[in-house]
């Protein structure tokens, strides 16, 4: 059966939670919808990151968009990682259907501090559309950012909203987040991701915004550089 036959079979028969991104083909015809589609400032964003001839790791890579996408910007070669394993084979098929070369993909969990990926140095580390609101409500932020940062000396980008609405969208209260998080970082009815992730790495990275940037809240995530200070 030719790869992307197999591919649709594999993604149709998978769990809904673990189809996150939709899956485009080479000529940005949508394969598979996912629950985030693409747009063009997203595209733009990610393309200000320099690719060309750096080895790269993209974290939690789902179907490989950003992994795929890394390759074509002319990365010498890029790791997917993901601890789905089904969703790994569905990436070495689009893989084959895309005839792409130097993308490999492996099967790692980042709640693993043991994980043999640690002993590893990329170029450039990526935690694409990773954090979100359950790891906010949960206080797993931190770890995340932790493991990403053993991943590179060099470039370290992550993608995250700015801000959340505590109420609306984290369903929690200000108390419960000031119990987990340092309380200039809730202000008001507002968690303040985007700046609790520039203080992470600060001072030992600078960071630079990829993204264009408003004032206040915004959606969607914004792309971030990290450069060692
Ligand atoms: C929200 S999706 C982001 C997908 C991708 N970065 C993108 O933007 O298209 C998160 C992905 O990370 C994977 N994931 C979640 N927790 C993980 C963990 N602890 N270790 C490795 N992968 C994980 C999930 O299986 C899922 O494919």
């Amino acid at each position: 059966m030719p790869p992307l036959q197999e591919f649709l079979a594999l993604a149709g028969a998978i769990a809904p939670e673990h189809r996150y991104r939709t899956v485009y083909d080479t000529d940005f015809s949508v394969l598979v919808p996912g629950k985030e589609p693409i747009d063009a400032d997203t595209l733009a964003s990610f393309a200000r990151i320099g690719f060309a001839g750096r080895t790269v790791v993209d974290l939690g890579c789902n179907f490989g968009f950003f992994t795929f996408q890394a390759s074509r910007l002319g990365a010498a070669s890029v790791l997917g990682v993901d601890r789905e394993s089904r969703v790994l084979e569905g990436c070495e098929l689009l893989k084959r259907h895309f005839n792409i070369a130097g993308v490999t993909f492996e099967r790692h969990d980042l709640d693993d501090g043991q994980s043999p990926l640690l002993s590893r140095r990329f170029d450039i580390a990526m935690l694409v559309e990773f954090i979100g609101k359950t790891f906010v409500v949960e206080n797993r932020v931190a770890p995340a950012l932790a493991f990403l940062e053993r991943l590179s000396q060099r470039e370290l980008v992550v993608s995250v909203q700015k801000i959340y609405w505590i109420s609306k969208e984290l369903r929690t209260t200000p108390q419960r987040l000031k119990a987990l998080y340092p309380a200039r970082y809730v202000s008001g009815g507002d968690f303040l991701l985007l700046e609790y992730v520039r203080d992470f790495f600060d001072p030992r990275w600078r960071m630079e915004a990829l993204s264009p940037m408003g004032e206040g809240y915004e959606k969607p995530r914004k792309f971030l550089r990290f450069t060692p200070a």
